[in-house]
């Protein structure tokens, strides 16, 4: 799949620019704050409906009160036009001009993997970062796990108001908080069996990549629940699942919360037996999201038949050469990939002279003539 064209309104600090990009490689040059990471940010908004660094209000340019992007994307030979809008705090969402409603028929349309500064909070920040990188990546993937994701999170708040409903109620209605507990094992079991089919296959290359980029082996990523599976069958989560709300109730209603569930799951990243979240250096720890994007590549492809875009954002700053030589080798030559940089320096002649190069200066975006005169 490709972008062919963006069109943006209102968007941070580019308020009217219209992007036809190439469909293999795209290198926004510009010195800092001119607005090469919003271009990237509004794909990604595009894609997923909203931002990985702000909250939707942000998006929209300080003096303006709407923001749309409108993108043209190619997938064989098919294409589509996909727009999300947000006005007066609602977002409208369309693929060929045709309003969606459910967020869920959308999201999977485009599917990009970004690499960015931030990343850094996936292997550095709380579990809830993690999760949120999974509850991403699987939603580009899988439709039916945006669906139970959204419904396990419904149930999941009338189950925790119900529990503390019950702390304070003499002769509490068991049947009720039984049939929540029912429906939300239903949808906890597709997003367990989904989330560690997608950790496996991670696991199947990754520890090979990062060998590849650092030369040390045995590196792993491990999918840590708080409640201990045997497996991951229906039917062995299920009875699992039921034992242990059935075990904890009287624990869940002291709490006023459902304590166990996919809600509370983690990620870990592991050399050998060490935690690189607490023992790794800081370059390993870098290298180890970088690899941890490279392996969902081809997982992507396999998953949905097509090719991710892949933006990359200031990996010429933020990675030594020999790291980001590498990133760039690992991605395969038919996939199209957005890339931000201060110049052009350091980067590869062979990659700049196959490039579509673009200058940005206040929000503004002029394609350059000619790959080869730096700033
Ligand atoms: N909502 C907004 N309205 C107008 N300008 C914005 C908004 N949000 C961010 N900006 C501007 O965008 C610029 C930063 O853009 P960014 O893409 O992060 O820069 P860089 O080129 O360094 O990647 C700054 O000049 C900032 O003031
Ligand atoms: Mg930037």
């Amino acid at each position: 799949m490709i972008i062919r064209k963006i069109n943006l309104v209102n968007f941070r600090n580019l308020v009217k620019q219209q992007i036809i990009f190439d469909k293999r490689i795209n290198i926004f040059i510009g010195d800092n704050a001119q607005g090469k990471t919003n271009i990237l940010e509004s794909i990604y908004f595009l894609a997923l409906t909203k931002s990985y660094r702000t909250n939707d209000y942000n998006l929209i340019n300080k003096d303006e009160e709407f923001t749309k992007v409108k993108g043209e994307i190619k997938d064989t030979s098919i294409s589509k036009s996909l727009s999300v809008e947000i006005v007066n705090e609602n977002k409208i969402v369309r693929i060929n001009n045709n309003e969606i409603k459910k967020i869920s028929d959308y999201i999977t349309n485009l599917n990009v993997i970004l690499v960015s500064p931030e990343d850094i909070n996936i292997l550095q920040g709380t579990p809830a970062e993690r999760r949120n990188f999974l509850n991403i990546e699987l939603s580009q993937l899988s439709k039916n796990y945006i669906k139970k994701y959204n419904e396990f999170n419904k149930i999941l708040k009338i189950r925790n108001n119900y529990l503390k409903m019950l702390y304070n109620s003499s002769s509490p209605d068991r049947r009720y908080l039984d049939s929540l507990t029912e429906n939300l094992i239903d949808r906890e079991i597709d997003i367990y069996q989904e989330r560690k089919k997608f950790i496996d296959m991670i696991n199947e290359s990754i520890s090979k990549i990062y060998e590849d980029i650092l030369g040390i082996k045995k590196f792993n990523i491990k999918y840590e629940t708080n409640i201990e599976f045997e497996n991951f069958d229906t039917d062995s989560l299920k009875e699992i699942l039921e034992k242990k709300y059935n075990n904890s109730l009287q624990k869940e209603i002291d709490n006023g919360m459902t304590l166990y569930g996919p809600h509370r799951d983690d990620l870990k990243f592991f050399i050998n037996n060490d935690d690189i979240k607490i023992f790794g250096s800081q370059g390993q720890q870098k290298v180890a999201i970088i690899s941890l994007k490279l392996a969902e590549i081809a997982i992507f492809k396999e998953l949905t038949g097509t090719n991710p875009i892949i933006l990359l954002d200031d990996i010429f700053s933020e990675l030594d050469s020999k790291t980001r030589n590498k990133l760039i080798n690992y991605i395969p030559n038919d996939i199209q990939v957005i890339i931000t940089s201060n110049d052009t320096r350091g980067i590869n002649r062979s990659f700049l002279e196959s490039a579509k190069i673009y200058k940005v200066v206040n929000g503004k975006i002029v394609e350059k003539v000619g790959n080869n005169n730096g700033k």
